[in-house]
């Protein structure tokens, strides 16, 4: 139900059903606040070696320099902003807690499951092919579909060029991952988390691994909120000016056979500010066979997971709660 999003009304106390159990709080006084994740400049030297050790130490980084243009990126943030404050019933048309739909305006995680909610509304877009999907868009605010499908082709073009660069990282061909994992699907999640009554109760996002391949993040840059767990630490990411946010998902750690890795990461609210960050997720095609590449599985590093869909992967983690074990443990 449309009125369960926390987008269009004003909270001066957080509503009992977001306030998390002790022990699954946040404590954001143990959070490392300056630590860096790896920068890498997509026009600077060693993009290669420098993305490859990114992915297996940190499996996240940012980069600059990466093609996409910044004033496609400021205008796809303040399109987002735009939408979430649109006139409540105008958003009630749009919202749905089926995770199936390939459209929807919903928000916590999944409604359909979650004991406890989490402070974030979202937009979930299909995007590739746009010539398909466009058409079921928002129409509001008017730019929104020629914003979002320009931010989306750009955003697609760069994942690719990110392949290469991974795939080579790893000894192998550049187009391996490209074509491993078959026509990619690319989604959109446009989150929203509101100004928060008791940021240290409650998530945006609780840790999860990303299901999907390669995550492109665009992130608010006034306020920070993503954190990501670095050697059983959670450090802060804080915004870089003109930079776009990069992490391997799962099916990349499975392809790299455990060499690359797939992280938790978690985003914070906080009580001052609203926040928006714009995911686009790579993710192979349903009836595609995920496993790690033959040149990566040896006698001394045998095969970590078994091989599988990525239907069959997808299905097993909206099945669950998010914050459970990693769910490749699973395809061992
Ligand atoms: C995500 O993990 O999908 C979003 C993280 C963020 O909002 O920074
Ligand atoms: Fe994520």
């Amino acid at each position: 139900m449309a009125d369960q999003l926390i987008s269009t009304a004003v909270h001066r106390e957080l509503p009992g059903s977001y306030v998390r159990p002790e022990s699954q709080r946040p404590r954001l006084d143990e959070v490392v606040p300056d630590a860096q994740i790896p920068v890498v400049d997509l026009a600077g030297p060693d993009v290669v070696s420098r993305i490859g050790q990114a992915c297996a130490t940190h499996g996240f980084f940012q980069v600059v320099n990466h093609g996409v243009p910044l004033e496609l990126m400021a205008a796809m943030l303040a399109v987002a902003y735009d939408f979430f404050r649109l006139p409540p019933e105008e958003k009630a048309k749009l919202y749905s807690d089926d995770p199936a739909k390939k459209m929807r305006l919903s928000t916590s995680f999944n409604v359909r499951k979650e004991t406890v909610r989490n402070w974030r509304d979202y937009l979930r877009l299909h995007c590739h092919p746009l010539e398909q999907y466009v058409p079921d868009w928002p129409t509001n605010p008017p730019s929104f579909r020629d914003t979002v499908s320009a931010y989306c082709r750009e955003v697609r073009e760069l994942g690719f060029r990110l392949y290469a660069a991974i795939s080579e990282s790893l000894g192998l061909a550049r187009d391996y991952a490209e074509k491993a994992l078959g026509e990619q699907e690319q989604h959109m999640a446009v989150n929203f988390y509101p100004e928060c009554p008791a940021p240290e109760l409650t998530y945006g996002l609780p840790a999860h691994t990303d299901p999907n391949a390669l995550t492109i993040l665009l992130m608010d840059q006034q306020v920070a909120g993503l954190q990501v767990l670095n050697q059983g630490r959670w450090i802060a990411v804080n915004p870089r000016p003109n930079a776009l946010v990069v992490n391997i998902g799962d099916q990349l750690q499975a392809l790299s056979n455990g060499r690359y890795r797939s992280v938790w990461h978690r985003a914070v609210v906080n009580s001052d500010m609203p926040r928006m960050s714009v995911a686009s997720f790579l993710c192979p095609c349903n009836d595609v066979l995920i496993g790690p590449a033959a040149s990566l599985v040896t006698e001394e590093s045998p095969a970590v997971y078994r091989d599988y869909t990525y239907a069959e992967y997808y299905t097993k983690f909206w099945s669950r709660n998010l914050d459970q074990e990693h769910c490749l443990e699973l395809f061992r």
